[in-house]
């Protein structure tokens, strides 16, 4: 079973923050990493909703330098004062909703277990910017929600259907594209139906 914590899209993040201090990156980041390692290759990555930088941190240890963005102020400042940070690591962070921001042209979009958290409406134009944003060779790897995620309907919050996820992958190379489904809890307790697509694709 996949570490499925993402909680639920509630102002109050930060007993999200302490259940899931010290996890470990999540698994689409590490196969993204690892195939640019197998490339012989690093960049610049922006890792979006980084929360309190789970994946954030193993970017910084990887030597890729990285734009980090969440809109919770708790997030970034405790991201910020991590003292797992490698001395001399080369971090950037932005508060601010990713819908609404700008970030420079890079080899890797990570968006661990967050992009659902975007309004239905605003979505299109998030998914636009993210795969404009791309270098030729570049990566993106996150999650989507299912259709059958029990979380559908919640307002302020973007679901799909497979082939609604697949058809947003036309034009990368899908390197992995992993369905789950399962009856589970979040790290708070609430029972849930998980519908997640783990998403790691390539800009050509
Ligand atoms: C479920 S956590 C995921 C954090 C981290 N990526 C991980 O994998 O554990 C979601 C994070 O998304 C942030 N977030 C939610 N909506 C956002 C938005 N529209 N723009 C930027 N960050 C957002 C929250 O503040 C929170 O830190």
């Amino acid at each position: 079973m996949t570490d499925r914590t993402a909680d639920r899209p509630a102002p109050e993040w930060a007993a999200y923050y302490a259940k899931t201090a010290g996890r470990p990156p999540r698994a689409t980041l590490l196969a993204a990493l690892d195939r640019f390692e197998k490339e012989g290759r690093t960049g610049f990555a922006v890792d979006l909703a980084c929360g309190t930088g789970r994946d954030t941190i193993e970017l910084m240890r990887r030597g890729w330098p990285t734009l980090a963005i969440d809109a919770e102020p708790a997030a970034i400042a405790t991201l910020r004062a991590r003292p797992d940070l490698p001395p001399g690591a080369r971090l950037d962070v932005r508060l601010g909703r990713f819908e609404d921001a700008d970030w420079p042209e890079c080899d890797l979009v990570n968006a661990s277990f967050a992009l659902p958290i975007c309004p239905p409406e605003r979505f299109a134009a998030l998914w636009q910017r993210i795969a404009a944003s791309l270098k030729p060779g570049g990566r993106f790897s996150g999650q989507l929600y299912g259709d059958r995620d029990s979380w559908r309907g919640r307002p302020g919050m973007t679901h799909h259907t497979r082939s609604q996820a697949e058809a947003l992958l036309a034009g990368l190379d899908v390197e992995m594209f992993g369905e789950e489904e399962e009856n589970s809890v979040t790290p708070r307790g609430e029972a849930k139906h998980w519908h997640i697509f783990h998403i790691v694709a390539k800009k050509p």
